[in-house]
C-alpha cells in the first residue's frame, strides 16, 4: 500500500474521511503523541488498527471525540466526578475510562465492559473528528513496543505501506500520551501518569486521587503490560543524578567497541561535554515533549543510549514512567 504524508488542510481533511468512512485508516496529530484512527463504530476497521500496530488484540483503544455531545453515544450517562472531569478538563491530555454502551464493539475495548474516552485540546486533531463525523478508535501511531511518534515523519518511519494517510499537522506540543483516568470504579484511579496531574485532578474532584503503581496488574490498564517504548538499540536510566556511575557505563560501552549517547537536561551537559551526549531541554516538561523524538534519533546514530534523569515534580513523574519502560526496567545502581 501507498502512504501519502499530506499536510492537514481541507483538502486531506475531506480525503481522510473519505478514507474513514471506507473502513481505512488515518494517522493524525494530537497535543500528545499521532493517532493511528479508524471509525470506532467500524468493527473492522477498529481490527487493522492491531494489524497495522503489531498489537495485542487484548489491548483496548482509546475512543477520540470532538464534541462533548458525543460521549453519549459511548458511554452510560455520567456521574458526578465525570461530569465535573468533563466539564473543567476536556478537552485536554487526559482520557477518562467509563461504562461503555453496546455501540462500541468489543473489538474496540478488548472485551472489556469500560471504554477509554478522549478529547484531544489539538484543533487539528479536532478538525479532523469532525471531517469524519465518527467518534475516532485510536491508539498511537507507532509499532507496537516502539517509541511513540511526536511528528508526521516518525509515523511514516513506522507505518509507511501499511496505511493509506498520514495527515502532517503541528509536532507535538507535550510529547507523552493523554493521563488515562479510571471513572468506572469507586474511587477515582489514574492508570497511566501524564501531564495532566493528580494534584490538578484532586483538585477538580475535591478528593484524593490515586495513582496505579502495580504495573503488572492485569485487572486495571492492560497496555501497561507490554513492553513499551523502547527503541531500537538498549537503554539504562540514570535516576540519581549519579554522575560517576554513567561514566563508568559510557567508558565500558567505549571499551566494548559500542558508541554510547547520553540523554540528559541542559544543566548536565557540560558534565559529559567529551563524550556524546543530546540535552533533553531545562526542565521535566521540555523532556516530556523531547523524550520519544531523541529516542528515535539516537537509536538511528549510536549503539547504546543512557538516559540520566531525576523527576523534579509530577510531570516528571510520568515522564520518568515512560523511561523506565524504554530502558526495559535496566535501572542502574550500585
Ligand atoms: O495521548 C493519547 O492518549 C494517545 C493519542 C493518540 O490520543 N493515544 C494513546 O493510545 O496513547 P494507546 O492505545 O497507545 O494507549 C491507550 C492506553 C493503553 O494503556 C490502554 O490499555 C488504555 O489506554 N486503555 C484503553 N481503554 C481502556 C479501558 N477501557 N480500561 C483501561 N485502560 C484502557
Ligand atoms: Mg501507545
Amino acid at each position: 500500500m501507498k502512504t501519502e504524508v499530506l499536510e492537514l488542510n481541507n483538502y486531506s481533511l475531506q480525503l481522510a474521511s473519505k478514507y474513514i468512512n471506507a473502513g481505512e485508516l488515518v494517522a493524525f496529530p494530537t497535543e500528545t503523541v499521532y493517532g493511528l484512527g479508524a471509525n470506532a463504530l467500524n468493527e473492522d476497521a477498529v481490527k487493522k488498527i492491531f494489524i497495522a500496530k503489531g498489537r495485542p488484540s487484548d489491548n483496548p483503544l482509546i475512543v477520540h471525540i470532538s464534541d462533548k455531545s458525543m460521549i453519549d453515544s459511548i458511554a452510560y450517562p455520567l456521574n458526578s466526578d465525570s461530569q465535573k472531569i468533563v466539564d473543567c478538563l476536556m478537552p485536554g491530555s487526559i482520557t477518562i475510562v467509563l461504562n461503555k454502551k453496546p455501540s462500541i464493539s468489543d473489538f474496540v475495548t478488548a472485551g472489556l465492559s469500560t471504554v477509554a474516552v478522549r478529547m484531544p485540546k489539538s484543533v487539528q486533531a479536532r478538525e479532523f473528528i469532525d471531517a469524519c463525523k465518527v467518534p475516532i478508535a485510536a491508539p498511537s501511531a507507532n509499532l507496537s513496543s516502539r517509541p511513540s511518534p511526536t511528528t508526521a515523519m516518525d509515523v511514516y518511519e513506522d507505518m509507511n505501506g501499511r496505511i493509506p494517510l498520514i495527515l502532517r499537522g503541528d509536532d507535538c506540543a507535550v510529547g507523552i500520551e493523554s493521563t488515562v483516568l479510571d471513572l468506572s470504579r469507586d474511587y477515582p484511579l489514574i492508570l497511566r501518569p501524564g501531564i495532566v496531574t493528580a494534584s490538578e485532578i484532586s483538585k477538580v474532584l475535591g478528593k484524593e486521587v490515586k495513582v496505579l503503581t502495580d504495573t503488572k496488574s492485569k485487572v486495571n490498564s492492560p497496555g501497561v503490560r507490554y513492553k513499551h517504548y523502547a527503541p531500537s538499540c538498549p537503554v539504562a536510566l540514570e535516576i540519581e543524578d549519579n554522575i560517576d556511575r554513567v561514566n563508568v557505563l559510557y567508558e565500558k560501552l567505549l571499551k566494548e567497541k559500542q558508541n554510547p549517547v547520553i540523554l540528559c537536561i541542559d544543566k548536565f551537559v557540560s558534565a559529559f561535554a567529551n563524550k556524546n551526549v543530546v540535552s533533553l531541554g531545562s526542565d521535566d516538561v521540555d523532556v516530556a515533549k523531547n523524550i520519544f523524538m531523541e529516542l528515535r534519533a539516537c537509536e538511528k546514530h549510536y549503539t547504546y543510549i543512557i538516559e540520566v534523569f531525576c523527576p523534579q515534580n509530577e510531570v516528571g513523574y510520568s515522564v520518568m514512567n515512560r523511561m523506565t519502560k524504554s530502558a526495559g526496567g535496566n535501572i542502574l545502581h550500585d
